[in-house]
């Protein structure tokens, strides 16, 4: 029998408040035409008064424990995925704990932006499978909005706030995490970053992008990366159900989806109405098609992302 991480529950969280492209036509020099065409972003939600990264990611996480049916006493490790943490420390997955009232388990935070929940998945996954925690949450959370520059019609057009989460038990069998395949490139720092930070300029800065540049390496980077954990789970692209990506740009999706062979029709999409939510976009998306009945238990999942860094990786679920 094989040691595996086990997708118990999912959850996710937005925002009250949406945002139509035709409202922040109102604000910078856009239109809901030139977004739609370039990204297929219709919606993204944007936090309000005491929405922050910690309560979004513990609203996430309360409702994946509930549909996993498991108390939060029996958490083990909290792994957060963010590049907007409520603040430089505590840990925001600390602050999720105390939401959740869990007085003692590992908790700390990811930063690998875009990739994070992949890179926090795939620690749990190890953490699991080495015997250490039973049981973990994982959560990809961002209020991205919060380190926009609301000026720059390049960015703030394509973010949103949000957040998701799993519970993961380690169970022999041949079902959960199959396989997982980490990257990253720090040459490419300066072509997806925030130009600000407590080391560096004491404040927190805002996000900065040569969007057509990461778009090539994403294509690319990301077809590869699927590629990997098929091989090493022994699976090809034609045992995929789902894949179920980093909701950066519909046309990087659809681009992905050719490399690979696969339908349009196999890509959970949901860019048209969270935007890109960072780390939190590919637990947002899973747990969608779990709730509407997509995806069904004995599927195989393919999970991706790339963001800042570069970082970049995947995962090959039998969920
Ligand atoms: O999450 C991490 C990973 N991130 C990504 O994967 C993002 C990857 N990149 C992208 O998704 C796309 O590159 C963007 C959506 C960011 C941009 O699309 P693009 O087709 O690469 O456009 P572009 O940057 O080459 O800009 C084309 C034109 C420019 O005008 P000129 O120079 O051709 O006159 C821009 O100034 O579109 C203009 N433009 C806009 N026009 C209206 C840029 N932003 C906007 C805007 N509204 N919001």
């Amino acid at each position: 029998m094989t040691l595996r991480a086990v997708i118990l529950g999912t959850g996710s969280a937005l925002p009250k408040h949406r945002v139509s492209n035709d409202e922040l036509a109102q604000r910078v020099d856009t239109s809901d035409e030139w977004i739609v065409a370039r990204t297929g972003i219709r919606f993204r939600h944007i936090a309000g008064e005491g929405e922050t990264t910690a309560t979004l990611g513990a609203d996430a996480a309360a409702k994946a424990l509930d549909a996993a049916g498991v108390d939060a006493a029996s958490i083990d490790l909290i792994i957060l995925a963010t590049a907007t943490p409520d603040q430089t420390f505590p840990a925001s997955a600390t602050k999720v704990q105390a939401m959740l009232g869990i007085n003692d388990c590992i908790a700390f935070d990811v930063a690998a932006v875009c990739s994070g929940f992949l890179y926090a998945l795939s620690v749990a996954d190890a953490m699991i499978r080495a015997g250490n925690v039973k049981r973990a949450l994982v959560i990809g959370s961002e209020t991205f909005s919060r380190i926009l520059d609301w000026e720059d019609r390049t960015t703030c057009v394509l973010f949103g706030d949000g957040a998701g989460a799993v519970v993961l038990e380690g169970q022999d069998g041949e079902t959960g995490i199959l396989s997982t395949s980490l990257h990253a490139d720090g040459r490419h720092n300066e072509l997806l970053y925030v130009d600000g930070g407590p080391s560096t300029t004491g404040t927190v800065g805002h996000v900065r992008m040569k969007g057509s540049e990461v778009f090539r390496h994403a294509v690319v980077n990301l077809a590869t990366v699927l590629g990997e954990v098929l091989d090493t789970a022994g699976l090809t692209p034609q045992d995929v159900d789902w894949v179920v990506p980093h909701q950066a740009n519909a046309r990087i999706l659809d681009a992905t989806a050719r490399k690979l062979g696969l339908s349009k029709d196999q890509i959970v999409v949901t860019v048209d109405q969270h935007a890109n939510t960072s780390a939190a976009s590919v637990p947002l998306a899973l747990d969608t098609a779990v709730r509407d009945g997509r995806i069904q238990r004995g599927q195989l999942l393919v999970l991706e992302a790339m963001g800042g860094g570069f970082t970049w990786g995947a995962a090959a679920i039998r969920y």
